[in-house]
């Protein structure tokens, strides 16, 4: 992704390799703070996906695929390095798939690391080439969360169109939900629509209702963090809540994701492990305390949207609906990193 940083334009990813050290940009500090962080071991890997300084299924998964090499070239054993990177958190997909094919790649893993992040990269280019196709010239688009560059190491997943549209001059407008707890709409979303010069307002996180009921929304676009075989997907918790109230008002609601993020040894959206973090994230929004000291919090940090909201899944492979997804079944872990032309 093109940024500004102190005035000059730089080209960077949310995370990469210079090895041993995976770089990542600390997404907990942003839009104040731009800085790139050095995880030196499996450690601080560990500690960088939960306490997310890297965030975003696809994002994850690239910081994973980078851990197992890096564990490599520290002479560790890797499957158990493999196996306490899985454990950081446990809902987004890509965590586990990224892990797992590296894992099926030993004697080169930092190759087949490489080729992974490149391969998401890509894919995230062409969710934008397919999904540009649903957004028509001057259209509001609501989204929530980040599923931009910083969530899939570039371009993004939700996002991607957005921008594919922007830059076919389309002028789209979106709608960011600002996302509490972490707020990854208001501070991530909306830094990266800035960088684009894509036209946007940040709004609070129960404005959806009242803006759908007046027509200021033509469609949503969300990303996902575990999408299974019937379509029911796991996204940033709100967004359940969203899909529904699209469906009353008439508003067609997209879910974009690359292959990564399907798992469809899960039947359905109840077999999704879904993260609970802590209560300091719903008591306190940087640091300054909200609540009373004396009540407790409660936060799940997904919730799962049943497929019969989702107007369609948004691939690198094309738009699908949720009874189409079988076609996506067949693609099979070596896949990931074939050549574009061939998708
Ligand atoms: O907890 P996070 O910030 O890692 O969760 C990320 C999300 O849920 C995003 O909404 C996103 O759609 C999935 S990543 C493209």
């Amino acid at each position: 992704m093109k940024i500004n940083v102190d005035g000059k334009k730089r080209d960077v990813n949310a995370v990469w390799y210079e090895e041993p050290v995976i770089k990542m940009i600390d997404q907990r500090i942003l839009p104040e703070t731009f800085k790139i962080i050095d995880i030196n071991n499996t450690k601080e890997l560990y500690e960088a996906i939960r306490n997310m300084t890297v965030r975003g299924a696809p994002s994850i998964g690239a910081a994973a695929a980078y851990g197992v090499a890096q564990a490599k070239a520290l002479g560790m054993d890797i499957e158990e390095a493999g196996k306490f990177i899985k454990s950081s958190r446990p809902t987004a997909n890509d965590l586990f798939y990224a892990v797992d094919f590296v894992l099926q790649h030993k004697n080169e893993a930092k190759k087949y690391a490489e080729m992974y992040v490149d391969s998401i990269v890509e894919r995230s280019r062409l969710i934008g080439v397919n999904g540009n196709g649903l957004i028509g010239n001057n259209k509001k688009i609501l989204t929530h969360c980040n599923a931009g560059a910083l969530a899939s190491v570039d371009y993004g997943t939700a996002l991607s169109p957005i921008r594919a549209a922007n830059d076919a001059g389309k002028k789209p407008f979106v709608w960011v939900d600002e996302t509490r707890p972490r707020l990854q709409g208001a501070r991530l979303t909306a830094w990266e629509l800035v960088q684009e010069g894509i036209e946007h307002k940040v709004i609070a996180d129960n404005a959806a209702g009242f803006l759908m009921q007046r027509e200021q929304v033509d469609l949503v676009i969300v990303g996902a963090d575990r999408i299974t075989a019937n379509g029911d997907f796991a996204n940033k918790i709100g967004t359940y809540e969203k899909a529904v109230l699209a469906k009353e008002n008439g508003v067609n609601f997209y879910v974009a994701a690359p292959l990564s993020t399907f798992d469809f040894s899960i039947e359905d959206g109840k077999g999704i492990p879904i993260e609970v973090r802590s209560e300091d994230e719903v008591k306190e929004i940087k640091g300054v305390k909200v609540s009373p000291r004396e009540s407790s919090a409660y936060n799940p940090a997904f919730d799962v949207t049943p497929n019969r909201y989702v107007t369609g899944y948004i691939t690198e492979y094309g738009v699908f609906k949720s009874s189409e997804l079988n076609q996506l079944k067949d693609k099979g872990k070596d896949s990931i990193i074939e050549k574009v032309e061939s998708i």
